[in-house]
């Protein structure tokens, strides 16, 4: 037994503002009581990616409305807090240093506690959130801005397996968009252009499939994708809606096909770790995709372990997340003073390697 916790999260690292109120009861019961995210797509809709300074702009003007939101939907106010959960790194600097002036102002102002979460171990401790998953279990990390396979051993420790070495997945989808003439984020629009295409026209590489491990590429595929494109073009005048179709399936069954291989060894390295414990989870947008869930699904019923996709609205930036890592964190006694600084870069891991790249979204962590 535990004494209740109301925790607010907030949520500024990236394109999404965001703030939610999360409680979790004596008994253990988790509720959400509210999530508001504030997306920013129209601002940097002319500029075909996230222009930081915009961003972080945006994230000041909308901070304290989606908060005064988050409280209002949750039925509380200040006084119901119990501490104040922000995402203090890894992202775009401008974003998640309004996030930290925005929550030491907050806490100093009602004298509650301020607790800085990484942002990756918000995603990361996503299935704890929503199906009270038990440590350990895997996790694929999948999005915008990162790709990484994690042990989640505890919500303190994560050991990396491997990622990418250079484009984020999501980013591969949302290029592969610009490359095919379709609307940004690419993700759904590739994958809803790919419906009726085949898969099999175009033999797209799967980069690093012939190298051990888990880490990944996607740029290679990306420029593969241009070639094929150009060359498509240059025979026809263009691209026409059939080519395009079989691109966009093409490109997709690639990103799955990698995806799915390099599951099956990080699921082979944590069932020698923990064999008892098998439980595959996966967050980022790109889980929303259906070709690369169904890849992921097939690949953990092979090695007779769940396979856990958190909804799509937890899957993406949310902070929601934010306020369950906080909450981990202080329940576990651990807090913040005016210190905190935000971080562009903060590996989950810190033992890991750095990885090589930097993504439209910043540094990967
Ligand atoms: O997690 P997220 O909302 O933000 C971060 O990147 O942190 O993920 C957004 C990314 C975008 O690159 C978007 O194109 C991709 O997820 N995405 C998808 C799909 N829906 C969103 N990628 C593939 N298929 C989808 N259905
Ligand atoms: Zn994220």
């Amino acid at each position: 037994m535990n004494d209740a916790l109301t925790i607010l999260g907030l949520e500024s690292s990236c394109d999404d503002t965001a703030a939610a109120v999360v409680r979790q009861s004596s008994d253990g019961t988790v509720n959400l009581l509210s999530s508001i995210v504030a997306g920013q797509a129209d601002l940097h809709a002319d500029y075909g990616g996230i222009v930081p300074e915009i961003a972080a702009r945006a994230h000041v003007e909308k901070l304290d409305l989606c908060t005064e939101q988050a409280l209002h939907q949750a039925g509380v106010t200040l006084r119901d807090i119990d501490a104040i959960a922000v995402t203090a790194g890894p992202g775009l600097i401008g974003g998640v240093l309004s996030g930290v002036m925005f929550a030491k102002g907050l806490a100093a102002g009602s004298n509650l506690p301020l607790v800085g979460v990484n942002h990756l171990a918000g995603h990361a401790l996503t299935p704890r959130l929503t199906d009270n998953a038990n440590f350990p279990y895997l996790m694929l990390l999948v999005s915008g801005g990162h790709c990484q396979f994690l042990l989640v051993n505890s919500a303190q420790d994560f050991t990396r397996l491997g990622g990418t070495i250079d484009d984020a997945p999501g980013e591969a989808f949302d290029k592969a968009a610009r490359l095919l003439g379709l609307a940004q984020p690419g993700g759904p629009s590739v994958e809803a252009c790919a419906c009726d295409g085949d898969p099999t026209r175009f033999k797209l590489p799967r980069p690093l499939l012939d190298r051990p491990g888990c880490d990944m590429s996607f740029s290679g595929l990306k420029t593969a994708l241009l070639r094929t494109r150009d060359k498509l073009v240059a025979e026809h005048g263009g691209l026409r809606r059939a080519d395009q179709a079989d691109l966009a399936a093409s490109f997709q069954a690639a990103v799955a096909d990698v995806l799915a291989e390099k599951s099956r060894r990080a699921l082979r390295e944590y069932l020698s770790h923990s064999p008892r414990s098998r439980l595959f989870a996966v967050a980022g947008g790109v889980a929303a995709n259906k070709c690369i869930r169904a890849a992921l699904e097939t690949v953990s019923n092979e090695s007779d372990t769940q396979f856990l996709a958190p909804p799509l609205a937890l899957c993406t930036d949310n902070a929601a997340m934010i306020a369950w890592a906080g909450l981990e964190r202080f329940r576990a006694g651990e807090f913040d003073d005016f210190t905190l600084s935000a971080r562009p870069r903060w590996p989950l891991d810190q033992s890991s390697p750095a990885m090589l790249g930097s993504g439209k979204k910043g540094a990967k962590a």
